[in-house]
């Protein structure tokens, strides 16, 4: 590739830069409002249970193909495809991850607004003071009134688009560094203060002890739903994010970094919310408000609390940016790589299409609220629509493509650096990609699309 070219898509410049890109990627909302919010509404312990299964068995093998994939081809999720397989249909792996990267967004956006309005409602609101109710009651008004979401959605969208101006060197490793220690450090405070409430117990065993009579089909599609979407899964994020890091990178390492470290915040965040769910009054099923209503009360019980709650959620609406960005990067690399349109021009008109996508979402919760398909309003349709089948799909797709078109050994052989990396697990990561994660997406797949339902009635 010419230089001229390199500069063009951009790289990443250090070694330490595309674990935090891949990790800032990995760690937003997904894990500290999606996965407490799940796990609280499909019986928590049970559901964690089997979203480690899917981490372990399914995720990271699935990242490890998408990082080979990305810098074998040093490009994006369809011309990736293309590259290695110029006349088979396998880039429409990559057309569902643009779809998902929409879909996602439009909702993606609107609760990274939430969280930047919670930063001014800490400071302005004082709402350490507040009674459970009252934080409910606080959450319901702001969701529900027209202008407010829309406003943050769109402060999201214009401080993303100036972000990606940066380009990926610039724009995206600078902001993980700082933020990730930080959030980390957090959470560990808020966890210990969780665990010191009286009657935290509660929460602990709600963590802790499964409870297998209350798994459902629908707990394990969650489960593995929340799999993908935590881990930036499905959607050529991964994929993308690779196609810009050098040759001698230690992939595996990364992406076990990467599994570990984004694991790893998830299960703080649970811990942070659920002793004090029980603790405090709330409902473990509180769904989308939970983080918005429970974190607010715990830094009540702490000196300084409106300052610690202010930077929580600044923290937070950061790791949401970071990951808003990867999504939208999904989107932007398309036009670049396939259109070849210039950067600029790609990043505005992404964010002006994701703007507008993002609207039904934020009109969800007041305007359109009563307006649903298959039960559901717009805002949970684009989530469950990405996150339960568009995603699995890609990771289908990727499953398959190593396994029976490009080759385990060529991923390999990347994974490896040409054989200087050694692990014996490669071999395990090969069976997996072959065999185990392809039949167990399909089954989950078939099952989230109703199709066995079907056939059991
Ligand atoms: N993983 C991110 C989170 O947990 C969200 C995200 C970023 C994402 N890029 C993605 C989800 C790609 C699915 C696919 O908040």
């Amino acid at each position: 590739m010419s230089k001229n070219n390199l500069q063009k898509r951009g790289a990443f410049v250090s070694r330490i830069g595309f674990i935090f890109a891949a990790a800032g990627s990995a760690i937003g909302l997904g894990n500290i409002w999606r996965f407490p919010y799940i796990a609280g509404e499909n019986g928590g312990a049970a559901f964690i249970l089997i979203y480690l299964v899917c981490i372990a068995l399914i995720g990271l093998p699935v990242m490890l193909a998408a990082f080979s994939i990305g810098r074998n081809t040093k490009k994006s999720a369809i011309t990736a495809y293309k590259k290695l397989s110029p006349d088979k249909p396998w880039f429409i792996g990559g057309v569902s991850g643009v779809v998902a990267a929409i879909f996602t967004m439009s909702f993606y956006s609107i609760v990274a607004g939430w969280t930047f309005s919670y930063i001014f409602k800490s400071i302005f609101a004082n709402l350490t003071v507040m009674s459970p109710d009252q934080l409910g009651n606080l959450f319901v008004s702001h969701i529900s009134g027209v202008w407010s979401p829309i406003f943050w959605h769109l402060a999201v969208i214009v401080i993303s688009c100036l972000i990606l101006f940066g380009g990926v060197k610039e724009g995206i490793e600078k902001w993980s560094k700082i933020l990730m220690p930080a959030l980390f450090i957090l959470l560990v405070v808020l966890v210990a203060r969780g665990l010191t409430l009286e009657g935290s117990w509660e929460g602990i065993k709600f963590l802790l002890y499964p409870d297998f009579t209350k798994i459902t089909v629908e707990t394990i599609v969650m489960a593995f739903g929340q799999a993908f979407f935590s881990l930036s899964l499905g959607m050529g994020t991964m994929i993308t994010y690779a196609s810009y890091v050098s040759k001698s990178e230690n992939l595996p390492k990364t992406a076990l970094m990467v599994t570990a470290m984004d694991t790893g915040i998830a299960l703080l965040a649970g811990f942070a919310i659920f002793p004090a769910v029980f603790a405090l009054g709330f409902e473990p099923t509180g769904g989308s408000s939970l983080v918005f209503s429970v974190l607010p009360a715990v830094f009540g019980q702490m000196p300084l609390g409106s300052f610690f709650s202010t930077l929580f959620f600044l923290l937070l609406g950061i790791a949401a940016l970071t990951s808003a960005i990867s999504i939208m990067e999904v989107i932007i690399a398309y036009f670049v790589d396939e259109h070849h349109w210039g950067r600029k021009k790609s990043v505005i008109l992404t964010g002006i299409a994701l703007f507008l996508a993002g609207l039904p979402s934020a009109l969800s919760m007041n305007v359109l609220k009563d307006y649903t398909w298959f039960g559901k309003t717009f805002f949970d349709l684009m989530d469950y629509m990405a996150s339960n089948i568009l995603l699995p799909f890609g990771g289908l797709v990727i499953a398959l493509f190593v396994g029976y078109q490009w080759g385990v050994d060529k991923s390999i052989d990347e994974l490896s650096n040409g054989g200087t990396v050694k692990s014996s697990l490669f071999k395990t990561y090969g069976f997996i990609i072959k065999y185990v994660a392809p039949a167990l997406i399909l089954l989950v797949f078939l099952n989230a699309i109703g199709i066995l339902n079907m056939l059991w009635k």
